[in-house]
């Protein structure tokens, strides 16, 4: 079988990583791709908003089965676009793909389906928006309806922050997403990130994650695309799982069916946990999540590509419910780090040379290296996934984009993992360098 990954971060070179270890794939491509990707997948340096040329790619390269990884082209459409032409996808229609690209159609479908998340109002002029804040205790949370790279929801401690976001929204900050403000309550408790495989009716689940949002230690400083992720979280056990599928996911699928969007693709659902240990919906996304992917796939004990044909074919089959991973009874865990330039997330500075420590056992290159490689401890691997990084023009990696790498370390425990990540991060340099030295620390 030929897959196609599109995309080009750290998510897509784990998707890249694990679907090439399937006995069924004989090869796999991906557009754009990165450095890192093109050492074990064939790229193409086509633009991921390119339909046409990615459906002429998919058709002249007869692949079989084409994963979407980031939001933007489920959003515009991408999986009608190939299912129009006979080729097939896995991701949602657009239709369903909205339970992301609107967080307002996302609030009123969980209203109508009794699902749990924050009391919230939506507001198309500033002034109501900002009546409303006023009204509601503090803190709360304004949200953009539409896609914003990560940035269009603020928690606000103040009616001055309140409307300071409101504004940011209507003057326009996040163009058309922001015509359209959700003001949600607050949620207090602890995030999670639980991902299922969906086939528009059933679903199978990976690993949990914990993603940690913020740019600094201690969760302080900006939101980010996320600085680091840890698989499988240690909060969701069983119990908690049980109640976010029944209340959760099941009324999901079962509603986005019974309102003819059936949702096929990779659902995430954003979860707070509160005191009392019950889930409530921070937001739906229906691709996987970035750095949580990184951490989630590696874990898996099962053949994704398998699990993915089931699922677009409509029929997960024997892979429903919990699919098969390293973490189960406490067997194994995943810590990444990610590695982000200076200025994250804010403008960013790039083409810093990265260099790979003389001594460190990543594939020994100062350049390209190898995705896996033994560090200490020695029970634990590394991977290496690559998000922003490029080569020069002599074949120099150098960054690219705001996270450049998200340094994966599996091992029979967190502890170890964590250990083994940040002995890899020590042994990797750039320029203006930043990361979080608590991934997975409390
Ligand atoms: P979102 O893009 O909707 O996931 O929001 C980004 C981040 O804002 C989330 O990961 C949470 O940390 C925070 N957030 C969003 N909505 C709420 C809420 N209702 N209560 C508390 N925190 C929230
Ligand atoms: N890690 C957060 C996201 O992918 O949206």
């Amino acid at each position: 079988m030929r897959v196609l990954v599109i995309g080009g971060g750290g998510r897509e070179h784990a998707l890249v990583l694990s679907l090439s270890l399937s006995t069924h794939v004989q090869e796999v491509f991906c557009c754009p791709g990165n450095p890192g990707i093109s050492q074990i997948a064939q790229c193409a340096p086509i633009q991921i908003s390119d339909f046409a040329k990615l459906a002429e790619f998919a058709s002249s390269n007869k692949i079989d089965l084409t994963i979407v990884g980031p939001d933007e082209p489920l959003a515009d459409g991408i999986v009608d676009f190939f299912e129009e032409r006979n080729l097939k996808i896995f991701g949602p229609r657009k239709a369903a793909a909205k339970l992301e690209w609107s967080k307002y159609f996302a609030k009123e479908f969980m209203l109508r389906r009794n699902i749990p998340t924050a009391k919230y109002a939506a507001f198309d002029t500033r002034e109501h928006a900002i009546a409303y804040a006023y009204s509601r205790k503090l803190p709360i949370v304004i949200k953009a309806d539409g896609l914003a790279k990560g940035k269009g929801v603020a928690v606000v401690h103040s009616h001055e922050g309140a409307i300071g976001a409101i504004n940011a929204c209507f003057d326009g900050k996040f163009g058309e997403s922001g015509k359209l403000v959700i003001i949600e309550d607050f949620l207090p408790g602890r995030e999670a990130s639980v991902f299922a495989i969906c086939d528009g009716e059933d679903y199978a689940l990976l690993p949990t994650a914990q993603d940690y949002k913020r740019l600094l230690d201690g969760n302080k400083g900006p939101n980010t695309g996320g600085m680091g992720a840890r698989s499988p979280h240690p909060l969701m056990d069983a119990n908690i799982l049980e109640k976010v599928e029944q209340r959760v996911i099941r009324p999901t699928l079962q509603g986005m069916k019974e309102e003819g969007k059936p949702f096929k693709g990779f659902l995430y659902v954003g979860l707070m946990i509160d005191y009392d240990k019950n889930p409530y919906v921070v937001e739906f996304n229906c691709r996987l999540g970035d750095p949580e992917t990184q951490v989630v796939l590696p874990l898996l004990e099962c053949d994704l590509f398998e699990v993915l044909v089931k699922a677009t074919e409509g029929n997960l089959g024997q892979y429903k419910g919990r699919l098969p991973s390293a973490d189960l009874n406490g067997r194994g865990a995943a810590v990444t780090v990610i590695l982000a330039s200076q200025g994250y997330p804010e403008k960013v500075a790039t083409g810093m040379p990265i260099r790979f420590r003389v001594g460190c056992s990543l594939g020994g290159q100062s350049q390209l290296l190898d995705h896996t490689g033994d560090i200490l401890p020695e029970k634990s691997k590394i991977i290496l996934f690559h998000a922003g990084t490029k080569l020069d023009n002599n074949r120099n990696l150098i960054t690219s984009g705001g996270r450049v790498l998200a340094v994966t370390a599996l091992a029979a425990n967190e502890y170890e993992a964590r250990r083994s990540a940040y002995a890899a991060v020590d042994k990797i340099d750039f320029a203006g360098k930043q990361y979080r030295s608590d991934i997975a620390k409390d």
